[in-house]
Formats: C-alpha cells, sequence, structure tokens
C-alpha cells in the first residue's frame, strides 16, 4: 500500500513493526518514502505505470533515477506492478490536492501536481520487451531479484509471459499473483465486483503456467487476496505459492474499522488519510507492536495447523493435504478438485492439456492473442 494512500504514520508503524517481525514491506506504487526507510524494514520497492520515484518529467521511466534509488541497501527486492485485483487494467489518479511536500518527494512529482498512472506501462509493450526491462531493472540495482504482481485477466497473458521467459533465457525472480478480491483505496465498482480472476482460479493457473513450463523451481510465486487466516495462507501454499501478502490485514492491525472512507482523506482511524489531525490519533510506537503481534501470532496459527497436519515447514504442504467442497455434498482433494498440471508437459505435450488453446494462442512477442 503506498505512501499518498496511507498517511505516515501508518507507513512507519507499518514499517516498525515489519523490521521487528523480520519481515519485508513493500512499498506500494507511491515510491519509497522517509516513513519506509524510518521504520528500518526490508523494503520491496514497487515500480507501477506511474514510475513513482525514477520518473522522468514526461511520466516515463528514468533509468538515472531508478539505479540511484535502487542502490539503497534497505531495499531487497523490487516489484513491477503490471495490474491488481481490484481494478486490473485500470490507471489510477492522486489529486493535486493530495500531493504534500513529501508526498511529492517520494514520488519525484512536483507538489500540488495531480498524479496520474495510466492503464499499461511505456517502458515496455510486449513481453519480450518486458523480460528485457526486468533484466536492466535487475542490472541496475546490482542483482537485486526483480519480479511482477498482477491479477489474472486473459489467460494467454500469462502463458506469454512464460513463452517470452523460455525465448528470452531472461528468468523473472517471482511472481505475485493478487485475487479480482483484492482491496484499495478506490476503484470503480465494476472492476472491484466482475473483473480479474479470483485468487485461487489466479494461483492455479500461476502454478500450472509455471510448472507446465518447467520454470517453478526458478520463478518463486507468491499471492494475495484476503489471505488473513492460518487456514488460508496453507490453503495458498499448498496450491504451489511460496509465500503470501497480506494489505487489509495489516490495515486492521493499525485500527482500520472498515468505514470505507479511505478516498475521503477524512480516514477516522488516521490510517489513509494524509490529514495531520487525522493521523495524530494513530501513535506509531504502539501500532508498530500491533503489526508485529498480528504476524507473529499468524505465524504462529500457520505453524499449528501445518504441525497438525504432520509437516514441519508450510512448504511442505501439497495440494493433497487441502480439501475442496465441490458441491454441497462431495469434498475433493485439491489436486482431484483442480486440474495441476504435471511438470514440462505445456512444452511437450500441451494437446493434453486443457489450457492447450491458450498455449497456441500465446506469444513471447505480443500481449494479444494469435487468432487459432
Ligand atoms: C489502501 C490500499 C492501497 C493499496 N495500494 C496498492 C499499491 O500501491 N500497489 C499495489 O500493487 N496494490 C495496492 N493495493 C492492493 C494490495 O496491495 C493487495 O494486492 C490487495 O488489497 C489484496 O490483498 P488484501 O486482501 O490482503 O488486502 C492497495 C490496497 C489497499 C487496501
Ligand atoms: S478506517 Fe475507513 S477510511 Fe480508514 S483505512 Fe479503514 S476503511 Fe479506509
Amino acid at each position: 500500500m503506498s505512501f499518498g494512500s496511507l498517511g505516515a504514520h501508518a507507513i512507519e508503524a507499518l514499517s516498525t513493526g515489519a523490521k521487528k517481525g523480520n519481515f519485508y514491506h513493500d512499498t506500494g506504487e507511491g515510491g519509497v518514502s522517509r516513513y519506509h526507510r524510518a521504520g528500518g524494514a526490508d523494503l520491496v520497492w514497487e515500480l507501477g505505470s506511474g514510475y513513482f520515484g525514477c520518473r522522468a518529467r514526461d511520466g516515463r521511466f528514468d533509468a538515472a533515477r531508478f539505479k540511484d534509488v535502487a542502490q539503497d541497501p534497505q531495499i531487497k527486492m523490487i516489484e513491477i506492478k503490471l495490474s491488481q485485483g481490484a481494478k486490473p487494467g485500470h490507471g489510477g489518479v492522486l489529486p493535486g490536492a493530495k500531493v504534500t511536500e513529501e508526498i511529492a518527494e517520494a514520488r519525484g512529482v512536483p507538489v500540488g501536481e495531480t498524479c496520474v498512472s495510466p492503464p499499461g506501462h511505456t517502458a515496455f509493450s510486449t513481453p519480450i520487451e518486458m523480460m528485457e526491462f526486468a533484466a536492466s531493472l535487475r542490472e541496475m540495482s546490482c542483482g537485486k531479484p526483480v519480479g511482477i504482481k498482477f491479477c489474472v485477466g486473459n489467460r494467454w497473458e500469462l502463458l506469454a509471459i512464460c513463452k517470452a521467459m523460455l525465448e528470452t533465457e531472461i528468468r523473472l525472480d517471482f511472481m505475485v499473483v493478487d485475487g479480482g478480491e483484492g482491496g484499495t483505496g478506490a476503484a470503480p465498482a465494476e472492476f472491484l465486483d466482475h473483473v480479474g480472476a479470483p485468487l485461487r482460479q489466479g494461483l492455479v493457473l500461476a502454478r500450472n503456467a509455471l510448472v507446465g513450463t518447467g520454470l517453478k523451481d526458478e520463478v518463486r510465486l507468491a499471492c494475495s487476496g484476503k489471505q488473513t487466516s492460518a487456514f488460508a495462507i496453507a490453503s495458498s501454499m499448498a496450491l504451489g505459492a511460496d509465500w503470501i501478502n497480506t494489505a487489509r490485514g495489516f490495515m486492521f492491525s493499525l485500527g482500520c474499522i472498515q468505514s470505507l472512507n479511505c478516498h475521503n482523506n477524512t480516514c477516522p482511524t488516521g490510517i489513509a488519510t494524509t490529514d495531520k489531525g487525522r493521523q495524530r490519533g494513530l501513535v506509531i510506537a504502539d501500532k508498530a507492536e500491533r503489526v508485529y503481534n498480528f504476524h507473529r501470532n499468524t505465524m504462529k496459527a500457520l505453524m499449528e495447523v501445518v504441525g497438525a497436519a504432520g509437516l514441519e515447514h508450510p512448504a511442505e504442504l501439497t495440494p493433497r493435504h487441502i480439501m475442496h467442497r465441490v458441491t454441497e455434498d462431495i469434498v475433493l482433494p485439491a489436486h482431484r478438485a483442480y486440474d495441476l498440471l504435471d511438470k514440462n508437459v505445456l512444452i511437450n505435450a500441451p494437446e493434453e492439456t486443457k489450457l492447450a488453446n491458450e498455449w497456441a494462442m500465446a506469444q513471447a512477442a505480443s500481449f494479444r492473442p494469435l487468432n487459432i
């Protein structure tokens, strides 16, 4: 969640809690702010289509600025945001009135100027170009892992990314799948309710795309979307996720009461607001402790679930450990409830899979489908 959608106190409390709990803090697309740095946690710097923090005057990607910021040792990974579950394929606008001096500093834009994140990136327009962009970010950041975040839309687009990895021999270090049930400060209702694959569907597709192309051992898979309970986390890990991100779970730990005023700058709990008076009620030291406790207790609950399954580590969870209710009276283990592809099958015998058509349509040189 970006600095701008959340206020300074919320960001610093998250970063401080993450440092204490030894987990990372994703910056969201609003750049790396002084409040992310103040807490001291490991940071994942997200680059959205607005390239905040490494943005040229015309809104395009600025390589020199990226290089400068990416050297910061606190930044551990770079995440290219293609889309998010709450509003896939939709851009975003931060009104000029909200662009304070601090927000302008983090984003690299003039104070008071409206910030637009267009729906698509300008640094690349094809899967192959995206891989080349990812490789250049890795080089400019002196080898930091580079990945992508997206919500699944057209299935051939994700397969096209896998084809581009195979063709260029460039690998993404990680992929984060966001579910259509994801949240945001503001999104059109149609997008919130209907656009983008729900997490379970998107995660299974991403798992199948990576396993089916033999890339799963090289590309780490993460996911987000209402992953606040130990069971939700265990289920996603059983289906192939290597780690889990959560946004609103941590908002609740900061005191969010779901008043749905994030877009009005009038958040009653001082979280999603730039108003200094409202933020006074969010005491950083107090909330950082809650952020830390939420993470610690969720991990404790996860380990109880893992132990109950007779395992020692969540990475040992497999689809066989999770039962999925198909109808009111039919329950199946996940490996039978979902079509889970075998390793390399998309390369060796795609026609034997249910992704045969989309695989044929996917092309490394374009996000558009081949007409077949
Ligand atoms: C207030 C708020 C701000 C967000 N800002 C961003 C953002 O800057 N970049 C992004 O990729 N996702 C953003 N998201 C989406 C979350 O990162 C996450 O993908 C989504 O909410 C699903 O996770 P959750 O169910 O744990 O909230 C935001 C979500 C919220 C609630
Ligand atoms: S309390 Fe309301 S306005 Fe504040 S973060 Fe939660 S939902 Fe948004």
